[in-house]
């Protein structure tokens, strides 16, 4: 447990550098879907690196209340005993905590189950959109009832006989393309999902893994269904790599890190979740792959050494938006740091995640004296680098990811900068301040 755990405000100061090389929690996406195809299998999976964060425990919570067995083992290691394709009844409703993605993949996944759940969510949750997952799993034949008014949750699924389903996604998003493909699974018939851009591909290498009928064709992604019949998922030793999404925090952190820069270690390199290296690579960073593991199909990951000054503006737009989608809050930040205006376009996505994000940035950015112009989907950010204010309090909107970009941003102001609301970051980086601590930033508890 961190020892900032309990902080609601924590003031990080400006550094003159930082210096030590880290190694980055599991990656989410993957630890989600990892879990739940454990608890589907066929005997006991033990998950290595799997990211012990409130969202991922919530959802080897609801695994539970299936029906599986979760032992939790070492540090980051978990012990998974399979349903053999069997879901029971939950006798109490499914707290999904933060996590979008555990409601949204859990939704399409109980779609093809005989079973009776509602899924609830906190405060940020209850406000997220998930009429874009009842809307296909219906036309499949799921039972679905969104409580919350408008398309909100509380969800209530009954799941059963489901009827393959051919869609092209309206929005791009791997939680709409994995709830499809996961109810596809069950469903009778062969089912494709066309998505507008690339998106994460975790789930489909998963199933291609665990060896179910999945193919993938440029954007078009078919799985035929068992129709029903259990699925018949072999368990094993499975192995999480270290987020992406996470270690992004240390890529920007590290223009403080003088020539020698800092390593990072065990980061999942997948092709659809890197643009943010690309983006501050063309901004001007270096980034060097020291090593790189991962056999074909599987997820690969690597140790990146990164260093570098002064940044140059940039703009990120168009198929780099899913990519980079969880690092945009941080593609604000570098451009704030950088020379010249950024901008983010093609992004309105932001405005439906654990807060609105471009609202969020916009907001706190200003407060820190940065000048930024809000667009509906997205923003203009200009660079101040040696010019941020700071002396201020910023909020977190209750938003992990907001939370740790301010923190960020924080180490290279004249003056600290308090985020408030701070323990939200347990929902994806239960040790992040510890790690920021690590590389020598100071921190401070308000109380
Ligand atoms: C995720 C997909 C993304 C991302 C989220 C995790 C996933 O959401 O923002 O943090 O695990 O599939 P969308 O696919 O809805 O954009």
């Amino acid at each position: 447990m961190s020892g900032y755990s309990g902080a609601h405000s924590l003031r990080i100061y400006p550094v003159q550098s930082l210096s030590g090389s880290l190694k980055v929690p599991g990656d989410k996406s993957i630890s989600h879907r990892t879990a739940m195809f454990a608890a589907l299998a066929d005997g006991s999976s033990r998950i290595k690196g799997f990211l012990e964060s409130g969202d991922c425990i919530a959802t080897l919570r609801a695994m539970e209340a299936l029906g599986a067995k979760v032992e939790m083992c070492a540090e980051d290691e978990i012990l998974v005993t399979g349903t053999s394709g069997r879901f029971e009844n939950p006798e109490a409703p499914l707290d999904m905590g933060n996590s979008g993605t555990g409601m949204r993949l859990l939704t399409g996944l109980l779609s093809g189950f005989p079973v009776r759940a509602r899924l609830e969510g906190d405060r940020s949750l209850s406000k997220r959109p998930m009429g874009r997952i009842a809307e296909p799993l219906r036309k499949m034949g799921a039972d679905i009832s969104l409580l919350g008014g408008e398309d909100r949750p509380p969800i209530e699924v009954a799941g059963g006989k489901l009827k393959a389903i051919e869609y092209e996604l309206p929005v791009a998003s791997a939680q709409v393309k994995s709830a499809i493909l996961l109810a596809g699974a069950l469903a009778e018939g062969k089912s494709t999902v066309w998505e507008p851009r690339p998106t994460r591909d975790h789930t489909e290498r998963i199933m291609a893994g665990l060896g179910l009928p999945i193919r993938v064709d440029g954007l078009a992604i078919s799985i035929e269904g068992s129709g029903g019949a259990p699925l018949e998922l072999p368990a094993g030793d499975r192995f999480v790599p270290g987020d992406f999404s996470s270690a992004a925090f240390w890529m920007l952190a590290a223009l403080a890190a003088g020539p020698e820069g800092h390593v990072i270690e065990g980061v999942g390199l997948n092709p659809r979740r890197t643009a943010f290296m690309d983006v501050l690579r063309r901004m001007g960073a270096q980034i060097d792959l020291e090593s790189q593991s991962g056999d074909e199909g599987a997820e690969p990951y690597g140790d990146l050494r990164i260093s570098g000054d002064g940044l140059t503006a940039t703009r990120v737009a168009g198929d780099e938006i899913p990519n980079l989608i969880d690092e945009c809050p941080l593609v604000a930040v570098a451009g704030a740091l950088a020379e010249g205006t950024s901008e983010i376009a093609d992004a309105a996505e932001l405005r439906v995640k654990e807060s609105d994000r471009i609202a969020a940035v916009c907001e706190n950015l200003r407060k820190c004296g940065v000048a930024v112009e809000e667009r509906e989907d997205g923003m203009l950010v200009e660079g101040a680098r040696g010019r941020i204010a700071g002396g201020v309090a910023v909020d977190s909107y209750g938003d992990h990811r907001i939370a740790m970009a301010m923190a960020i941003l924080a180490l290279f102001a004249r003056e600290p900068i308090l985020v408030r609301d701070v323990a939200c970051v347990q929902t994806s980086y239960p040790g992040f301040w510890e790690d920021l601590e690590s590389l020598g930033a100071k921190i401070e508890k308000e109380d």
